[in-house]
């Protein structure tokens, strides 16, 4: 069987991270693109000569260009700006529509059949982006989000219950921004609600820690944001797509009437196998819920209005 072929546009933190956790896992061969010259081609022989320690067989090159990766099963775009101290996702807008209009240009017409994750902030409008420019069929395109989020709140509810992380079962539903609504009627610790088992103001604060994920970790690296979760967040998805594993997660999809949602991408629970997002999990919100989902919504439908005038 031959390897599949996964493209990482972007060479920087998330996407070198991503590219190095791909072929050490042997998810495929991985062409690395970016626009500064000889870097990726650099990081992408570093990796390479890993594999002999690491014991991996997996390809790795990089490029400047698009040739190389024609016909890529999934592309992953991680190309854009990071925010830097002070700094909101949204102020990313501007700049990155123009990095990620071009990109997904590129994409569309050297891997007509790929899946694309889009990575680049903010996300659910940069998943607008590609999807306008791209023209994917709404399967084969969704932003990553949501398996980053849960993961936070799962690591922040494992340090306070003291228990495995792998015991967690964190939900997050919503935009990746300050209005993401991470459940915690439906997050569950081995099987026991968690809402049974911390008072309502420590969840209150892990959720609010949560939200503030990636702005803590701005804060402290200073120079950029978070790659190490980001990029592992990334591959969960892409193993469950390469392993057909009918995964559920919650990812930015495009809504079309879920939750009330239309024409926007947004993070719902979604079920990722071979053919990408197979299906939108519907489930049944309270008000309050519903009322956060919604919010979250509209603050993501305001920047692609915004992205509209720019495209
Ligand atoms: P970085 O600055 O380390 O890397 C970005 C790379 O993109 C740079 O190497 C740059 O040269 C390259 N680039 C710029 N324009 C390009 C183009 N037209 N074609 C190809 N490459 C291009 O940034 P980092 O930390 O890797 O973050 C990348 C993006 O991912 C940012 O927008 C960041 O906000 C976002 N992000 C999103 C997360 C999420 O949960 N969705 C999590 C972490 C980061
Ligand atoms: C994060 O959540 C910056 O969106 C990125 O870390």
């Amino acid at each position: 069987m031959s390897r599949k072929k996964i493209t990482v546009i972007g060479a920087g933190n998330v996407g070198a991270t991503t590219a190095q956790r791909l072929v050490e896992k042997e998810l495929g061969n991985v062409v690395l693109v970016d626009i500064l010259q000889d870097m990726p081609q650099g990081k992408a022989l570093d990796i390479l000569e890993s594999g002999p320690v690491y014991s991996y067989d997996s390809e790795i090159i990089g490029t400047n260009g698009y040739e190389e990766t024609k016909d890529s099963d999934i592309a992953i775009i991680t190309s854009g700006v990071a925010r830097k101290p002070g700094m909101s996702r949204d102020d990313l807008l501007k700049i990155n529509t123009g990095i990620v209009k071009g990109v997904a240009e590129n994409i569309a017409k050297s891997s007509p059949n790929a899946i694309l994750i889009v990575v680049s902030n903010p996300l659910d409008a940069m998943t607008y982006v590609a999807h306008k420019v791209s023209r994917f069929p709404k399967h084969r395109i969704m932003g990553m989000a949501g398996v980053l989020d849960a993961a936070r709140f799962s690591t922040f509810l494992a340090m306070e219950l003291k228990v495995s992380v792998e015991n967690i079962q964190a939900f997050v539903l919503g935009g990746h921004g300050d209005t993401m609504v991470p459940s915690t009627r439906y997050t569950t610790v081995a099987g026991v609600p968690v809402e049974e088992l911390l008072p309502k103001e420590r969840l209150n604060a892990i959720v609010k820690r949560t939200r503030d994920g990636g702005a803590e970790i701005v804060s402290l690296l200073k120079t950029g944001s978070a790659f190490y979760a980001p990029s592992a967040a990334v591959v969960e998805m892409v193993e469950a797509i390469l392993k057909d594993k009918k995964k559920i997660v919650p990812c930015a999809a495009l809504c079309e009437g879920e939750y009330n949602i239309d024409g926007l991408f947004v993070g719902v629970p979604v079920k990722l196998g071979a053919k990408g997002i197979e299906q939108i999990f519907e489930i049944a919100l309270n008000d309050e819920e519903s009322a956060a989902l919604k919010r979250s919504a509209d603050a993501v439908k305001v920047l692609c209005e915004q992205v509209d005038t720019l495209l």
